[in-house]
């Protein structure tokens, strides 16, 4: 954080070349109140496009207080009637239950039935839906790297969804927090880049490629909702007025800095997330190795998926963990893990948990993977 306080007068100075005005004047408006939408959606226009292949200009990007506020404030937009309801993957990230809980909007839970494809389930869910008199708005997805499952979806996979959106006329928020933090493989197209639609609000933040205290994101506006572009502005316009009554305007002060760092990088974030890649990379393959040796001989009563990138891996186990285990193996055994059941959306998942490997080094997850070893090996002796 401390080195990039400095990237603030990089900002400024640019500020006053774009304004034609002179630094201090910059600054002095800084101080002030500034446009609802934010003063860096050019930067982060530019962003998205050499980092994600994203092509969008700046009047479709609403910059937000992280991409928290920019939940908080597409959620209730898309759903403003009774009736309307969200639809996400179980499990899903918290801060989107979170957000539909307060505004009183329900979540209903979709998910592929067998092999069906992703089109014919938000066909078979929307029917589901419309015959209980409700309407399914809009579909929350995180595609990379999923919190909490790590798991991604696949190019067909993508394409499917956003063919049943379009079709259903259902808005998919595509939240992309650790696309840049891929370990291996070739990246599947965002789905913001597929989007032949019209539906894709595409979710970004700087939280995990500079630090989550700068509160900076955005929210990227489709150019035409499906197909309308007067649509587009209504709801770009909707957001910002939203916006108007939260936040006012995000920070001026934390958009000079992200501004500021973008401008110093030429655009692009792909050098500064390299050192952390690297070392989630290393703690990721520290965490397979430790689940490996600790429970690679009980076959398929602990089984984990092995991400090819992001903060998180899902692990099953043979009994319910929830949350008096999860005290419990805090108490007993000096290590937290998170229970899937703290992002279920119907109390399922009872026998999984969310392992994180991010903010943490190679010697915390071997311990901690031992620890927590000792208690499964415990539970598991109980229950038999
Ligand atoms: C799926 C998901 N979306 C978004 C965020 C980041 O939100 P914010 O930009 O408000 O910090 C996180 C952080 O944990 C996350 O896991």
């Amino acid at each position: 954080m401390e080195h990039w306080l400095n990237s603030v007068p990089v900002f400024l100075d640019h500020m006053a070349k774009v304004d034609g005005c002179a630094t201090s004047h910059a600054a002095k408006r800084l101080a002030q109140y500034g446009p609802t939408a934010g003063i860096v959606a050019g930067l982060i226009a530019a962003q998205l496009r050499a980092d994600e292949r994203i092509e969008c200009d700046p009047e479709q990007v609403v910059v937000t207080a992280g991409c928290q506020e920019a939940l908080s404030l597409v959620i209730p937009a898309l759903c403003p009637a009774p009736g309307d309801v969200m639809l996400a993957r179980n499990p899903t990230y918290i801060g989107v239950t979170g957000v539909a809980d307060f505004a009183g909007i329900e979540i209903v839970p979709v998910e592929p039935a067998g092999d069906e494809d992703w089109a014919c389930t938000l066909a078979r869910v929307t029917a589901k839906l419309r015959r209980a008199g409700k309407a399914p708005r809009g579909l929350y997805l995180t595609p990379e790297f999923d919190n909490p499952t790590g798991t991604v979806l696949t190019e067909a996979q993508r394409r499917s969804i956003i063919a049943g959106c379009g079709e259903h006329r259902i808005v998919l928020l595509e939240d992309n927090p650790y696309g840049m933090f891929r370990f291996e493989g070739v990246a599947p197209p965002p789905m913001a880049v597929l989007d032949d639609a019209g539906c894709v609000v595409y979710l970004a933040t700087y939280s995990k490629t500079l630090c989550p205290a700068v509160r900076v994101g955005a929210a990227v506006v489709p150019k035409r909702l499906f197909g309308s572009a007067d649509a587009a502005e209504r709801f770009r316009v909707e957001l910002c007025e939203r916006k108007s009554f939260v936040t006012v305007n995000t920070s001026q002060v934390t958009q000079a800095l992200v501004g500021g760092v973008l401008l110093r990088e030429g655009g692009s974030l792909r050098a500064i997330v390299e050192g952390p890649r690297m070392h989630y990379r290393r703690n990721r393959d520290a965490l397979l190795r430790a689940l490996d040796r600790a429970f690679g001989t009980q076959g398929d009563t602990v089984q984990w998926n092995r991400p090819n990138g992001g903060f998180f891996l899902g692990l099953s186990l043979p009994f319910d963990f929830a949350q008096a285990q999860t005290a419990q193996c805090a108490r007993e055994h000096g290590v937290i893990v998170m229970p899937m059941t703290f992002f279920s959306l119907d109390g399922t998942h009872r026998r999984e948990i969310r392992l994180a490997f991010s903010n943490t080094d190679e010697r915390e997850i071997e311990a901690g993977v031992e620890r927590f070893a000792r208690y499964v090996e415990t539970q598991a002796s109980l229950t038999h």
